[in-house]
């Protein structure tokens, strides 16, 4: 039984249909790359996924067996889907520690208090090299790019989702911070996870290899394969891609 099914999805916003019947199932504990040109439509089906509002949408989502389609964003994240944004929005007055707090608080069972909360997270931190101090700052409030990608992870680590989707979190990184992003995903990364990494680059899919590889155009998934159609496609380009 897949964790995730997505079936003849179609997604419409202001009289532009931007997928067009996508079908899809994948797999819990496997990794997967979403891959396909700017404006494929790739960011659109992680939102829908995540239980964006501004879309039209016709077709389903089904996930760990219960029809989500309508399902609100809370309620999605209640059930253990999470989503990284390709631009994070800045939250002025609400510190990166007490917005996680109340993030985790939202969909847990086991509630934690601010001491707690905050050797927990310190904890987490530590493992994407995040320094003390940094949680303390307005979320997203200036950070640079580096840093909002790294507070996604973070708030992965810490609300601990079933289902992973990763828009472009490798984007903007330096080396050392890809590494480092990288490795924190690879450890969360279990049999018990599923991850779908979006990504335009071979590099991150070199650290975390994925079980699979899934190539958008135009709203459609056009093919699928292993980790060498990212070898492929570096080579040829999606021109090449039949
Ligand atoms: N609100 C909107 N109104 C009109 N068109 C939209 C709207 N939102 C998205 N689109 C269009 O839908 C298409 C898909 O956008 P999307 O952000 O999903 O692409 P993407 O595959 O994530 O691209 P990138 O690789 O550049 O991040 C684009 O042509 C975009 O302009
Ligand atoms: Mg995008």
């Amino acid at each position: 039984m897949p964790i995730l099914e997505i079936k003849n999805l179609r997604v419409e916003k202001e009289g532009k249909e931007i997928i067009r019947n996508i079908n899809l199932k994948l797999e819990k504990g496997k990794v997967y790359a979403l891959m396909g040109p700017n404006g494929s439509g790739k960011s659109t089906l992680a939102q829908v996924l995540m239980g964006s509002k501004s879309y039209n949408l016709s077709g389903s989502v089904i996930f760990n067996n219960e029809d989500i389609t309508n399902a609100p964003a809370n309620e999605r994240a209640k059930k253990g889907i999470f989503l990284s944004f390709q631009y994070p929005t800045e939250v002025q007055g609400v510190t990166i520690s007490s917005f996680l707090r109340t993030a985790y608080n939202a969909i847990s069972e086991k509630k934690m208090n601010v001491l707690e909360f905050h050797n927990f997270l310190k904890k987490n931190a530590k493992k994407l090299g995040i320094d003390e101090n940094f949680l303390s700052r307005f979320l997203n409030l200036g950070f640079s790019g580096g840093e909002k990608k790294k507070s996604d992870i973070l708030q992965m680590l810490v609300l601990n989702p079933k289902f992973v989707i990763l828009d472009e979190t490798d984007s903007g990184l330096d080396v050392d911070s890809l590494k480092t992003v990288a490795e924190g995903i690879k450890n969360f990364i279990s049999k018990e996870k599923t991850v779908l990494l979006i990504t335009h680059y071979k590099k991150m899919l070199e650290y975390i290899k994925p079980d699979e590889i899934f190539i958008m155009k135009n709203g459609k998934i056009v093919k699928s394969g292993g980790s060498e159609l990212a070898e492929e496609l570096e080579k040829k380009g999606y021109a090449g891609i039949k």
